[in-house]
């Protein structure tokens, strides 16, 4: 029997997946889905059990007391909608990457879900993927030797890709906290999306284990050739003394270690990996483990990302955890030269339009 009653807002691309999941799982029951935009309620509530449908969050969150809110808006209202999810008493708010696009947001967003006990999660679920998985344990097993380095690469732009890239890889080493950030990024045409990013960042991080973080995200960021999609060509994974693992979200693993190679398949897939994610909400709610993607693991990860920024834009190594609100976007559009982005990738000029 279903034992908790889920919200959803936003019934686009990740709001549809989260509201088929939901309700695919028996321990859920989505009572109400909201959207702006009337047409996509019509079509997305018939698959869901016709549940009730409204176009404001606040007015739906408020009638019907959800014991999950979640929602999955474009990134700029991630406060608002917060503040939403914690005035209507949820026990647990399910939110998308990333936690906010500045640490000015970020920091509200943190407030707000201290501000009474409240489960948070934050959809980094690429991590169920088999291949990802297979990594984790790999490295977990101690089959690399003692890891010194982590490191992600993604084509995509930072506001979608930078957060996956540092959670997964922070997963990888324990989710060591990160001591400092020092970066540089170039290229502005990202900075007017609405997923507001520089169109290439690069640069490292010292965790308190002394492992490096290496990332490199967006136009500038080398080839995984591994992988054909361009979406895809995400590389994750780390260095140890013996040997080195690392995850392709389009196209399997490989690890090489003391004992030999290893290798498989696994592709990133939204069916794939959504019902595990649910499952551990549910599982948490019950009052089992935490969830992997608990909201202190992606504030960490958004400090390094945030603190990236910052450091692209200041010219400085810039000390973790971050305390003092900043609007880093606003930082980089001040000092981003307007010189045009210089593409590793053909496919990648019709996106940062260099
Ligand atoms: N975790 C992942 O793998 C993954 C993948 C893709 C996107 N995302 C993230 O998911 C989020 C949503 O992306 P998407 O691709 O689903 O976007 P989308 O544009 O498809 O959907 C957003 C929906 O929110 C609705 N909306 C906007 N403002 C609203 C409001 N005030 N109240 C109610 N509804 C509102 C829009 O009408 C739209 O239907 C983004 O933060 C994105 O970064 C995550």
């Amino acid at each position: 029997m279903a034992r908790y009653r889920v919200l959803v807002v936003g019934m686009g691309k990740r709001g549809k997946h989260h509201a088929t999941h939901f309700h695919a799982n028996a321990g859920f029951e989505v009572v109400g889905v909201c959207d702006i935009d009337p047409a996509r309620l019509a079509e997305a509530a018939s698959a869901l059990g016709n549940p009730r449908t409204g176009t404001d969050a606040a007015a739906l969150a408020k009638e019907l007391k959800p014991d999950v809110f979640c929602f999955c808006t474009l990134p700029h209202i991630r406060s608002e909608m917060i503040r939403i999810g914690v005035d209507c008493g949820a026990s647990l708010i399910a939110f998308e990457k990333p936690v906010a696009l500045t640490s000015r947001e970020g920091l509200e967003v943190k407030a707000l879900v201290e501000s009474r006990p409240v489960k948070v999660v934050v959809s980094h679920q690429h991590r169920y993927g088999p291949h990802y998985q297979a990594v984790r344990e790999t490295i977990a097993a101690g089959r690399i030797g003692k890891i010194h380095t982590v490191y992600g690469i993604a084509h995509g732009w930072a506001a979608h890709m930078l957060s996956h890239l540092i959670d997964y890889s922070m997963w990888f080493n324990d989710y060591s906290k990160a001591r400092w950030v020092m970066a540089q990024a170039a290229g502005r045409r990202k900075l007017a999306d609405v997923h507001a990013s520089p169109d290439y960042v690069g640069g490292f991080v010292q965790f308190e284990n002394g492992v490096r973080g290496v990332y490199e995200c967006g136009g500038g960021a080398p080839d995984v050739p591994e992988v054909q999609r361009w979406w895809g060509k995400n590389r994750m994974g780390a260095v140890g003394s013996e040997g080195y693992a690392e995850v392709y979200t389009g196209n399997g693993w490989k690890a090489v270690t003391k004992d030999g190679i290893l290798s498989g398949e696994g592709a990133m897939a939204y069916d794939q990996d959504m019902p595990g994610y649910i499952q551990d909400m549910a599982d948490w709610l019950d009052g089992g483990k935490v969830h992997p993607c608990c909201f202190e693991n992606a504030w960490a990860g958004f400090e390094v990302m945030m603190g990236a920024y910052r450091s692209a834009a200041r010219g400085s190594q810039v000390a973790l955890p971050i305390r003092d609100a900043a609007d880093e976007l606003d930082e980089l559009r001040s000092a981003l030269s307007s010189a045009p982005l210089q593409v590793t990738l053909e496919e990648s000029r019709k996106e940062y339009g260099a």
